[in-house]
């Protein structure tokens, strides 16, 4: 690679194994599985597709999840376990109810549940992250789903487990407490005191029957709700002893053709972070604990949510309908990218993150029923980052060019990240800029004698490139020769995300 010319505007930093944030958690890589939409019928489950296990689970998919390097997946929502009896989806199939799934309007078959998805979890991989329904219900009812779980054998609802053919009990380490309960649209919808009340009882009684669990309590659903922060301390001040985690949602969208803002929105992911660490830490004063409560970033993604909004609901209780089938491009998956980004520069505090979702609803993976699966443009930054990612997430602090957005005012131009393991080191940079390249300098000297094992760039002259059925390798990651050592120095393309990944 030449030296770039006066007017390539060039970035610097330096890596240095001393810089440690804290560890890479394998959580960062979780994703969510809602009974929404296409996720679960003829997303990962769908009898009678071509590649169908013994269980209906579609193989397709299944491959798909490994790849993707999914470590954690959230479970069964989101809005829809605000109304959820758990017990309708357990015991044989030809006696499960249909039921009104009021949150999308739709119908719930009951084909799928708790023992599906173990059974899925287990063949795919991952952790399962259970929520409990705090919307239509409360205290027992947790109770139950946890004995029915978590308890090996002898009680009614251990032996309920065990004669519908899940022998070993399911040991769910991680349990949601609700969901989004300071949202409005919510389904038994609360207030922080209320919430945080019945989080604080749910928990008390859960750890009774299982002390080893971790507690995710309900922090707020974006940070423009209007009671963002006084939700948290609330919901803290009832439960902070008791749980274990404070959870975040956000989603993020082009607006009106801004895709400068939208291309640095994790400035607000950042500002999420910074805002709920400083009140779960001052809530932790004025308990004077010394226990600290990690950040369960639960849900995350670009999602058009404004497209969503200003379509009518179906009206007549469809079972999965299409819904929430966002197709990404290739900008989307650089924002994915930088949303990753973040969400690993702050693993002191974000311990567990989940991606919302897994397939066909604003998810890096799509199918046609009865038909082809293939990869979105988001997949492949979650992919890479959860294979690359690996040791310690190292502290960097770029110098280079800003720009001026609309939203979040002046943003630098190049957002990093990257982690360190004996074997490797691996940096992941995202050029904002939507005009120009970016050259970026790394200082190396600290990592001793390194060589580039391999450089790729997503990128491409159509930022709304999507991949579809019939084109799904148009947006994936390509070498990049624009690279040399010694001292190491890139060319970022303008609106991409590059992984680079040094080793000795
Ligand atoms: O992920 C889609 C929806 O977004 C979830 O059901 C809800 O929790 C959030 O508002």
């Amino acid at each position: 690679m030449p030296a770039p010319g006066p007017e390539v505007p060039t970035a610097r930093l330096t890596l240095d194994p001393a810089f440690r944030v804290a560890p890479v958690r394998r959580r960062t890589f979780g994703t969510f599985v809602e009974h929404l939409g296409r996720c679960v019928y003829t997303g990962v489950y769908e009898p009678g597709h071509p590649t169908a296990d013994e269980d209906g689970f579609r193989g397709d998919v299944l491959e798909l999840a490994r790849e993707l390097g999914v470590s954690t997946v959230r479970y069964p929502g989101g809005n829809f376990v605000s109304g959820y009896r758990w017990e309708d989806g357990v015991g044989p199939v030809e006696s499960r109810p249909r039921r009104l799934d009021l949150a999308w309007h739709s119908t719930e078959p009951n084909l799928f549940g708790v023992d599906e998805f173990m059974r899925w979890a287990r063949k795919a991989g991952v952790e399962p992250m259970m929520a409990v329904n705090l919307g239509t219900r409360g205290v027992a009812e947790a109770l139950d789903l946890l004995e029915y779980c978590n308890v090996p054998s002898g009680t009614a609802l251990s032996d309920m487990r065990v004669a519908n053919g899940a022998k070993e009990p399911h040991d769910i380490r991680m349990w949601c407490l609700g969901n989004e309960m300071d949202g409005p649209w919510q389904i038994g919808h609360k207030t922080a005191r209320e919430y945080g009340r019945l989080a604080a009882e749910t928990a008390r009684a859960m750890r009774m029957i299982d002390r080893d669990i971790e507690l995710v309590a309900c922090g707020s659903s974006g940070s423009s709700m209007p009671t963002f922060g006084a939700w948290e301390a609330t919901v803290l001040e009832e439960t902070y002893d008791l749980v274990d985690f404070i959870s975040c949602h956000a989603y993020y969208e082009e607006k009106e053709g801004d895709l400068g803002s939208f291309l640095a929105c994790a400035t607000d992911m950042e500002h999420f972070i910074s805002s709920v660490v400083a009140t779960a830490d001052h809530v932790r004063a004025r308990n004077g604990s010394s226990k600290r409560i990690d950040l369960s970033f639960d849900e995350w993604n670009v999602w058009y949510l404004s497209r969503f909004q200003a379509q009518e609901p179906p009206r007549d209780w469809p079972v999965a309908p299409p819904l929430l089938e966002d197709h990404y491009h290739l900008a989307d998956a650089v924002v994915l990218g930088s949303l990753l980004i973040t969400l690993l520069r702050h693993s002191d505090r974000v311990t567990a993150a989940c991606l919302a979702q897994l397939v066909n609803v604003i998810a890096p993976i799509m199918t046609e029923p009865g038909g082809r699966a293939w990869r979105q443009t988001t997949f492949h930054p979650f992919a890479q980052a959860s294979a690359h990612a690996r040791g310690e997430v190292l502290r960097v602090e770029p110098s280079g060019p800003l720009y001026e957005t609309a939203e979040f005012g002046e943003v630098p131009v190049l957002h990093a990240v990257a982690t360190h393991a004996e074997d490797e080191t691996t940096l992941f940079a995202v050029n904002r800029s939507t005009s120009a390249p970016l050259s970026l300098e790394v200082d190396t000297r600290a990592l001793g004698a390194v060589r580039v094992i391999e450089a790729t760039t997503l990128s491409g002259p159509d930022v709304y490139a999507r991949n579809t059925a019939d084109s799904p390798g148009r947006v994936a990651p390509r070498p990049n020769a624009d690279i040399q050592q010694d001292p190491l120095r890139v060319l970022l393309p303008p609106v991409s995300w590059n992984v680079i990944r040094l080793g000795r």
